[in-house]
């Protein structure tokens, strides 16, 4: 359909893989206070990539760190598309086991490897790439397109909502577009029809005012460490279920026809199970692997600390012990609600002689896709046209807490089409993107715009 666009990315596919490491090469750490620069200079950064393209740009303080608005308004009459992406990074940590170093992308086998190159620096950066492509082609683009590129994603987009809310006109679209997620196969191009919400929270157990010598206080003093061990064994029942009082009230059945659609996946737990390495597979009994994933909430342990666990031998019996721990939530469960019944749940069950607290850190809401009108029929086509093959619809165990509030604020449509792949390392050591389907997801999303305003006119 659109030569022109997919020639001019090959042409040019050098400069854009030498533009993308140059991102990938600033640690945009949100969640530590040293890379506070670095998560301006990012931003920056971005501002300067679309302000070179002739969009109108600005960076836009939060309490947090900074959001990029870059605006592109000249198709008079045609749609307009807010497209939607962060730009920063989890922490990179272990280094050690990175093969090359997290901020220095690297090439091997066909994967640029480097924090951020699929979560979500590759993905939104494929997409101001393709706009570049109408632009120094033709000169122009066939719709309006905002872009809204935030620093706070993995970090629980905090005041994005409130950015959102109070700037509805400027961020009035027709059509939200978000690449932020995976490919169900490689090869398989795929639209996402869901995504999980999320409650995280913190529980401290104090015991004793200090750490004490665990012969001459064990025994007669609580320990922390059994304490919350004995907390955390409460959160399942035998057979998998989420034993927090209320947790499934609110939970909506998936309509059929979705399940359906899920259950024609090909699926296999022997390839999921080498994926992740674990000796065996476990979870809410009565539910596959991908229903497990997809449509059921969790209750998981992130994080635990608690005494000795330095070489060899301390008795110690420890003062505190601290869990974080985070439930994955669908549709309809708030996390508002969840919060409440969780923190209800950790009070009935603390054990007596110790001090129990329990912190709310961040939630968002889960969401389903309708999956109807231009803007997927527009992505049907392109993905078809850029893959040679049709994609399919997939659902997303991971979260991205904006969604559900774009959705219900702007009132738009929102698509979440992806080019990760399973296995890509997303916030682990070796982080890596197919450099197959960073070109091909350029050539679709430069497509889709031609194939989007085409159906709004038809329309
Ligand atoms: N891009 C991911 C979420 C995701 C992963 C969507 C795979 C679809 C497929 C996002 O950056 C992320 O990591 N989200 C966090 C949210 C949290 C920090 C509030 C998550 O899911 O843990
Ligand atoms: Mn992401
Ligand atoms: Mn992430």
């Amino acid at each position: 359909m659109s030569e022109d666009l997919a020639d001019y990315l090959r042409k040019n596919d050098g400069r854009i893989r030498e533009e993308l490491f140059d991102l990938l090469r600033i640690p945009s750490v949100s969640a530590r206070s040293e890379h506070k620069a670095d998560m301006i200079r990012t931003a920056e950064w971005v501002r300067d990539s679309l302000k070179s393209l002739g969009f109108e740009t600005g960076i836009h303080q939060t309490k947090g760190h900074p959001i990029v608005i870059g605006e592109w308004r000249k198709a008079a009459g045609a749609p307009t598309v807010l497209i939607y992406g962060h730009y920063d990074v989890q922490p990179p940590e272990p280094l050690e086991l990175w093969t090359s170093p997290p901020f220095e992308p690297t090439v091997r086998d066909g994967r640029i490897f480097a924090r951020g190159s699929v979560d979500d620096k590759g993905q939104f950066f494929l997409h101001i790439k393709a706009v570049e492509a109408h632009l120094r082609t033709r000169g122009k683009l066939p719709v309006n397109i905002v872009f809204l590129i935030e620093g706070e994603e993995e970090i629980g987009s905090e005041n994005l909502a409130e950015f959102v809310s109070a700037n509805r006109e400027l961020l009035k679209a027709d059509a939200v577009v978000i690449s932020d997620s995976t490919m169900y196969a490689e090869g398989q191009p795929s639209i996402l029809s869901s995504l999980r919400g999320l409650a995280y929270f913190e529980i401290n157990v104090q015991g004793p005012a200090g750490d004490l010598h665990s012969g001459m206080y064990g025994g007669a003093v609580v320990n922390p460490a059994t304490a919350l061990a004995k907390i955390i064994a409460t959160f399942h029942d035998e057979q998998g279920r989420v034993a927090i009082d209320g947790f499934y009230d609110s939970v909506r059945e998936w309509e059929p026809e979705i399940r359906e659609q899920m259950r024609q996946l090909p699926t296999d737990d022997a390839t999921f199970l080498k994926e992740v390495g674990a000796p065996a597979l476990g979870g809410e009994h009565g539910y596959t692997t991908l229903e497990r994933l997809w449509t059921r909430p969790t209750c998981e342990v992130n994080g635990l600390l608690s005494g000795y666990t330095g070489e060899g031998a301390k008795t110690v019996l420890p003062a505190r012990a601290m869990a974080k721990v985070s439930c994955r939530l669908v549709p309809d469960q708030l996390p508002r609600d969840i919060e409440r019944l969780f923190k209800a749940h950790v009070a009935r069950v603390a054990p007596k002689g110790v001090t129990v607290t329990c912190e709310h850190l961040h939630g968002g809401r889960a969401w389903k896709a309708k999956l109807e009108g231009p803007i997927f029929d527009a992505a049907r086509a392109a993905l078809e046209s850029a893959f040679g093959k049709a994609p399919v619809i997939t659902g997303e165990g991971g979260s991205i807490p904006v969604v559900s509030d774009f959705e219900e604020m702007l009132g738009a449509p929102v698509l979440l089409v992806g080019f990760g792949l399973p296995g890509e390392n997303a916030h682990a050591p070796d982080e890596w993107i197919s450099e197959e389907n960073f070109r091909r997801g350029m050539v679709a999303m430069a497509e889709m715009w031609d194939y989007y305003a085409a159906a709004v006119a038809a329309a």
